[in-house]
């Protein structure tokens, strides 16, 4: 076979690979006392999935808000397949094949999964909607990716993965040729998690070019063909996935070097702080019991659904509990309601930070003051300025959250920097007993760190400290202890120096081998 014709086959192999689909230049855009894009190009080509990595604030979301037309820009060129677009509406992106998964789930509570996924762009026959219609079109797509949900469920009902599965099949469902996943794991289970992969790969076949935006770095290797690193609103570098070590890709991201990811002090492990004991409370709390000592973390480990934030939740208050008692430095605690939990010292940074753990259209500020009013009023009941500003300033240290002024809405702060609004909130408190429920779910390499050097601190101050995570690599790494739960049920204590993600992964599925192994014998 001669060379051009052996070339011409190649380029017609790739036809619709490797094509440049979407190519910004030197976009530039700005909110009120923030740069969030400062001359910034990005490229995707037809069957890659690009990864967009960069810290907290770095303006990954910006960036692909302005590539489906959620944002304007404020200059820059844009150009979809080859066409330019001067104004780029969500309709117009839309058309022009874009879809976007945003980071924070925007769906409509009230309304069902069909009703959410077709919001917007109804069916519609002659004189109503064809609700039949689109909840079989629904029931396609999530049975697609596996997800067991039936499209008339009211979408506020289901927990946070359940919702990231609808709004990807609802991304699916629009037939996209470009599709933005901003974050779309951290909220879904293992096995989920492989169910998306899988469809990733599948849509790249077909053409597709995916942007995926993650600070899980460790999956990046099972997708990813090239990365984009940005940094502080800027255009860092670019290349193929396979070309960088991951110390590279975090070294690109903060810009410094990260020693140590998981930093684990010890303590002298202290008195009993805390005890639950035999706490029911529906049907994802059964007879848990479990102590927390002073000077420790104890990691709650265990596969998402496991009834970890459940438990956490019927502890603060928010859920009644059936029964079971709740010991405080040797004191039963009666709590009905989170204020009760709050006053006697035991706090929660809760899992869904949208719905339970901010006040979206509250300043930062207030935010981080509101439930510090009983330290920060006076007498008359007053804010005491100068201490809320102090408080806050600490906790804006501390965290290092990033962010214009305290005055600013908290919901226009970048995901992982609401994350630490949710921690920092009960930083000034004299907590007994703080719980963490996936407290560094969206945070960036950098400030996961921060995080962990916080709850670090709070152990040495002989605060008990109580860490949900899903993450193995980091249970294991910080925490003291772990206890496992899975279908509501504790299922084992393992020590975190001397055990193994195995070991872990054999109790969070303690009940499911049941299962399997009662089928294998049948
Ligand atoms: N609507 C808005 N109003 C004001 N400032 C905003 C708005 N959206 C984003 N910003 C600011 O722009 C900057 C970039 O934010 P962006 O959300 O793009 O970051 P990100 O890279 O997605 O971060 P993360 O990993 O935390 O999600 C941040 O400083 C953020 O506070
Ligand atoms: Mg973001």
């Amino acid at each position: 076979m001669d060379l051009e014709r052996v070339t011409g086959l190649i380029a017609e192999e790739s036809k619709g690979m490797n094509e440049v689909i979407v190519s910004m230049q030197h976009i530039n855009k700005s909110f009120p006392g923030v740069k969030a894009l400062d001359d910034v190009s990005f490229e995707l080509r037809s069957g890659e999935v690009m990864a967009l990595l960069g810290e907290n604030g770095a303006g990954k979301s910006t960036l692909m808000k302005i590539l489906s037309g959620v944002y304007t820009r404020d200059s820059g060129e844009l150009y979809i397949f080859g066409k330019e677009y001067a104004d780029l509406s969500p309709r117009l992106a839309r058309e022009a094949g874009v879809a976007i998964i945003h980071q924070e789930l925007n769906m409509c509570r009230h309304l069902s999964v069909a009703e959410n996924m077709f919001l917007g762009r109804e069916l519609r026959g002659r004189l109503s909607l064809r609700n039949a219609d689109m909840e079989r079109e629904a029931r396609k797509y999530l049975d697609e990716l596996g997800v067991d949900i039936s499209p008339r469920q009211t979408v506020g009902d289901l927990p946070v993965s359940k919702q990231q599965m609808i709004e990807i099949a609802k991304a699916l469902s629009v037939n996209a040729r470009i599709l933005i996943m901003d974050e779309p794991t951290s909220a879904l289970t293992s096995r989920e998690i492989d169910d998306l992969f899988k469809i990733i790969r599948q849509l790249k076949a077909q053409g597709c070019g995916i942007v995926y935006i993650s600070h899980r770095l460790e999956e990046l290797s099972h997708i990813a063909d090239r990365v984009t690193i940005m940094r502080d609103g800027q255009y860092i570098t670019e290349g193929n996935f396979s070309d960088f070590t991951m110390d590279e890709i975090i070294q690109n991201m903060v810009g410094r070097e990260i020693k140590e990811k998981f930093p684990r002090v010890s303590c002298k492990k202290g008195r009993k702080v805390f005890e639950v004991k035999h706490l029911n409370a529906g049907r994802m709390v059964r007879d848990v019991s479990f102590d927390l000592y002073e000077g420790e973390i104890v990691g709650f480990a265990g596969l998402m659904g496991a009834g970890r934030t459940e438990t956490t939740r019927a502890i603060f208050g928010i859920d009644p509990k059936e029964s079971g008692e709740i010991i405080l430095n040797g004191e039963s605690l009666s709590i009905n309601k989170p204020m009760d939990s709050i006053k006697a010292g035991v706090v929660l940074a809760p899992e869904d930070r949208k719905k339970d753990g901010l006040c979206t259209k509250l300043s930062v500020r207030q935010n981080l003051a509101l439930p510090n009013l009983d330290i920060i009023c006076n007498k008359a009941g007053v804010v005491r300025s100068g201490e809320e500003k102090e408080l806050c300033d600490k906790a804006i240290a501390d965290l290092r959250i990033k962010l214009p002024d305290t005055e600013v809405n908290v919901d226009t702060l970048s995901g992982g920097n609401q994350q630490k609004v949710v921690v920092g909130k009960w930083l000034a408190r004299n907590s007994k007993v703080v719980i963490f429920d996936e407290p560094t779910r969206g945070i960036d390499v950098g400030a996961k760190v921060e995080i962990y050097n916080l709850m670090n601190n709070l152990k040495e101050q002989g605060i008990a400290v109580m860490f949900v995570s899903s993450e193995m690599p980091e249970v294991m790494g910080i925490a003291d202890r772990i206890i496992v739960m899975c279908d509501g049920r504790i299922t084992g204590e393992l020590d975190a120096k001397a055990t193994s993600q195995n070991e872990i992964l054999k109790l969070a599925t303690a009940f499911e081998n049941k299962i399997i192994s009662a089928d294998d014998g049948k």
